[in-house]
């Protein structure tokens, strides 16, 4: 990264012109350094949701907006999808490096013994209310960790965090199965051995003791495929919130539990459930692509159309061409009329070719397929978050390790704009 070779120069209404560092990233992308501006000057910057603000250094991923162009650690997301599964994507992004054939092999087996949850924990499960929503079950479940292996507060980062690292990648895929077999009101089902990363996840939700789970290979390479989409989007909603976590000192498993709520939101995660709300609330008022459409686009309307639009991408997002293409393998061996799929694909078609959509650089997101495609793999409505949140898990437990070696190491604390009363004095309470 170049420090310092450039400058920009600032003119403040009250002062002299004062020059102000350039950061060239390694991709060219230029930033105006403003770490010392309020030392110096007395001003702060004003960006509400950050959208101009760098909050960081990062080597784990890069996006292009304008290009469509999604990589981790130097990967295209294409090449990965197609030639990796997610243990190996989680392996590159928390380590840097995909593993070789032998490394592959002894993390998966690592994920494979420390798949099991502590037998008081599988307790909590059975006093959550049913119907409660599986993010906040996953949300409380994940910090519950940190009571049940709390030597992650004592942290050793050399002889802990590697296994701490490993034990919750493991653990989520459990905790996400149970949290479905608990929906269900059905007995939770042991990790086995024998399965890899999503074959176990699948036998966990879907074996039933009068049915065996028979492992449908398109399954699982689906979702391989799905939660290698999923695993890292830079400094998203809820990566942020995992390092504004960290930032503080909470341990790994605190911070995790703060990405998850974040990812909840429907803006963020809680997408692909808006996507399949939106669809079946539109086949059931008789609605049309074209009707959601106008509706969207009304005056003072707030209902915005879910899957598309993206912070960063100002194209297609290359996530959700992989999803419609998985979407089409899986649907060529099963060839059921789906409704959704088909008001889905007019939806994109009226959208993209819309001046509204069109002016506003609107696109589908990654939400947009993927949640038709959890429906293929029998996952329900409320659990799609919980499958982000799975995916993301590696992404946001990569952040978490280069912030707690980011030699700059200040914890998250912005500024703000002012603007409440100035001093006034308190009446005494009989008086007011
Ligand atoms: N439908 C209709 N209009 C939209 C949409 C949409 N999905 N997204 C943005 N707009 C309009 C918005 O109303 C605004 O219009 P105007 O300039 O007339 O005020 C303009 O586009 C810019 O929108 P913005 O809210 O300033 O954009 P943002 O970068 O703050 O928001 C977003 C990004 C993803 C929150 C937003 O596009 C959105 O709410 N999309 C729907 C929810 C969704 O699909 N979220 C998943 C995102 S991808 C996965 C993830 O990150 O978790």
């Amino acid at each position: 990264m170049e420090f310092n070779k450039e400058f920009a120069t600032l003119t403040l209404p009250d002062r002299d012109p004062i020059q102000i560092p350039v950061i060239t990233d390694n991709m060219g992308e230029k930033s105006i350094d403003v770490r010392n501006l309020r030392k110096e000057t007395g001003y702060i910057t004003y960006d509400p949701g950050f959208v101009n603000t760098g909050s960081c250094n990062s080597s784990i991923c890069y996006i292009d907006g304008e290009k469509g162009i999604l990589r981790y650690r130097g990967y295209d997301i294409e090449d990965l999808v197609n030639n990796c599964d997610f243990v190996e994507v989680a392996y590159l992004l928390i380590k840097g490096e995909l593993p070789n054939y032998e490394e592959r092999r002894r993390y998966a087996e690592l994920l494979n013994r420390e798949s099991m949850l502590h037998y008081d924990m599988q307790s909590f499960f059975r006093r959550y209310p049913q119907d409660s929503h599986p993010m906040s079950i996953l949300a409380a479940m994940s910090v519950s960790l940190s009571a049940f292996y709390p030597e992650m507060d004592d942290i050793d980062p050399e002889a802990q965090i590697d296994f701490a690292v490993t034990r919750l990648l493991s653990k989520i895929r459990t905790i996400t199965a149970f949290t479905y077999r608990q929906m269900l009101g059905e007995e939770f089902v042991p990790p086995s051995f024998k399965y890899s990363y999503g074959e176990n996840f699948l036998n966990m939700m879907f074996k039933s003791p009068v049915n065996d789970y028979q492992i449908n290979p398109l399954h699982v390479k689906a979702l391989n495929q799905l939660l290698i989409l999923h695993a890292d989007h830079e400094q998203n909603c809820s990566t942020t919130a995992v390092r504004l976590i960290a930032s503080a000192g909470a341990n790994l498993y605190a911070s995790i539990s703060a990405g998850i709520c974040a990812l909840w939101g429907p803006k963020h995660g809680g997408a692909n459930q808006a996507v399949i709300e939106m669809l079946e609330n539109a086949i059931a008022n008789n609605m049309g692509a074209k009707d959601i459409v106008e509706q969207v686009k009304e005056r003072n309307n707030t209902f915005r159309l879910m899957g598309f639009g993206h912070r960063v991408y100002k194209t297609y997002d290359p996530r959700s061409m992989i999803a419609k293409r998985l979407l089409q393998e899986i649907l060529d061996l099963n060839t059921t009329h789906d409704p959704l799929l088909e008001l889905a694909l007019e939806l994109e078609e009226a959208a993209v070719n819309d001046d509204y959509f069109k002016e506003r650089n609107l696109y589908p997101n990654v939400d947009f397929y993927t949640g038709i495609i959890f429906r293929r793999l029998g996952i329900p409505t409320n659990m799609f978050t919980c499958m982000f949140a799975m995916g993301r898990l590696p992404g946001w437990i990569a952040h978490w390790l280069e912030w707690t070696n980011d030699p700059y190491g200040k914890i998250g604390r912005p500024r703000q704009i002012y603007d409440g009363l100035s001093l006034r004095k308190v009446i005494p309470i009989d008086e007011r």
